[in-house]
């Protein structure tokens, strides 16, 4: 539906009945429920197929909206004066009379205020702070259009808002605030040196480029779940570009089947590969990563290789979600054509 006064309307109107509603952010598209109303959160978990430890994020106009739901900080509030309304996410201490199931029981909540129109307008017409997920099934790459939304939740959900693609195109950067130096759970837009810029200092969960151990403590529960996939296998190739465009040769060539992502520059020329553009640099890169992987899905590719960006600013991001949605499946390039002596 389009999000004009009516569509506002309608969609506030049900959130204030307890109903579920998609609607755009400059991330991704969310999927969200009035945060005061257990059952309609829990509806968002049915919906979405979403693990019950996998806490939400409650959405907010702005640091007043912030402080209602959550134990404030000094760090939350140079962060939030710095980066709101905008792709950021601060997790502080939760207050007693947010519903637990909100957090997935963590003592702890997620909030953000973010900066795009519509989010803001429907935010405004309920007057209460919306909980809200990327608006996918759960596992799936976040939904970047409404038609994504449709793809994945047509029939489990009443509205949709249309707000056209998401600018970002991929999820904000997760930061726990709680103490005094900022923790980033989850890379996003909001890069760590960004926040080290407004804050003094930054730190960076060394899970966020690697695989958690079985029974490994997890900073934030989302690093636990397999996310972000596409239905094709998906493999990340990293090393001198030289070497890694050797193994794509010996990989991909030739493969009807099979598609290969990089940046502009990287690759386009090489004949007998599928390529796939990733853009001219990594916030390129952050804004097709999903759209191309839900397009690799319907067009029935079964295999996708990437070529790894440096994993600076927003690259980090896109890592972070390429190395999961590969289940860590990651081939180092110029290491495996020194080990085959040249033979590749
Ligand atoms: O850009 C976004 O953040 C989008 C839009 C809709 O705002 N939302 C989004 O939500 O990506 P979701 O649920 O897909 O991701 C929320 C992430 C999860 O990885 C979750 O584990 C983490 O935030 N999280 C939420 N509450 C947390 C908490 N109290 N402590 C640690 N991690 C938390
Ligand atoms: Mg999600």
């Amino acid at each position: 539906m389009r999000p004009d006064d009516l569509g506002i309307f309608m969609a506030a109107d049900l959130l204030r009945s307890g109903g579920l509603v998609a609607f755009p952010t400059e991330t991704v598209y969310g999927l969200g429920a009035d945060v005061y109303n257990e059952s309609a959160v829990a509806a968002i978990f049915d919906a979405k197929g979403r693990p019950v430890d996998n806490p939400l994020i409650a959405h907010v106009l702005n640091i007043s909206g912030a402080r209602e739901c959550g134990e404030w900080t000094p760090l939350a509030q140079i962060l939030a004066s710095a980066f709101w309304p905008g792709p950021l996410t601060l997790i502080v201490q939760r207050k007693q009379h947010v519903p637990r199931i909100v957090s997935a029981g963590l003592s702890t909540i997620a909030m953000r205020a973010p900066s795009h129109p519509v989010a803001r307008a429907l935010i405004a017409a309920c007057g209460f702070p919306i909980a809200a997920p990327s608006a996918n099934r759960s596992g799936r790459p976040s939904p970047t259009t409404a038609a994504h939304v449709m793809d994945d939740l047509a029939g489990r959900i009443p509205l949709i808002l249309d707000g056209g693609p998401c600018e970002v195109g991929l999820e904000s950067t997760v930061v726990d605030a709680t103490g005094m130096c900022p923790m980033v759970l989850r890379p996003g837009a909001i890069t760590p040196q960004m926040l080290a810029t407004v804050a003094g200092e930054c730190q960076v969960a060394d899970s966020v480029m690697r695989q958690l151990e079985e029974g490994e403590y997890a900073p934030s529960p989302g690093m636990r779940h397999k996310h972000y996939a596409p239905t094709a296998r998906l493999t990340l190739v990293e090393g001198e570009d030289e070497d890694v465009k050797r193994v794509l040769m010996t990989l991909a060539k030739g493969q009807r089947d099979t598609w290969v992502l990089a940046l502009d520059q990287e690759l386009s020329h090489t004949e007998g590969l599928r390529f796939k553009s990733l853009g001219k640099d990594a916030g390129e890169a952050a804004h097709r990563l999903f759209y191309l992987l839900r397009q690799a899905d319907e067009e029935g590719v079964e295999r996708i290789f990437v070529k790894a960006l440096s994993p600076e600013g927003v690259g980090l991001a896109v890592m972070n979600r390429l190395a999961r949605a590969s289940g860590f499946d990651i081939i180092h390039a110029t290491e495996a054509y020194k080990e085959s002596e040249g033979r590749i």
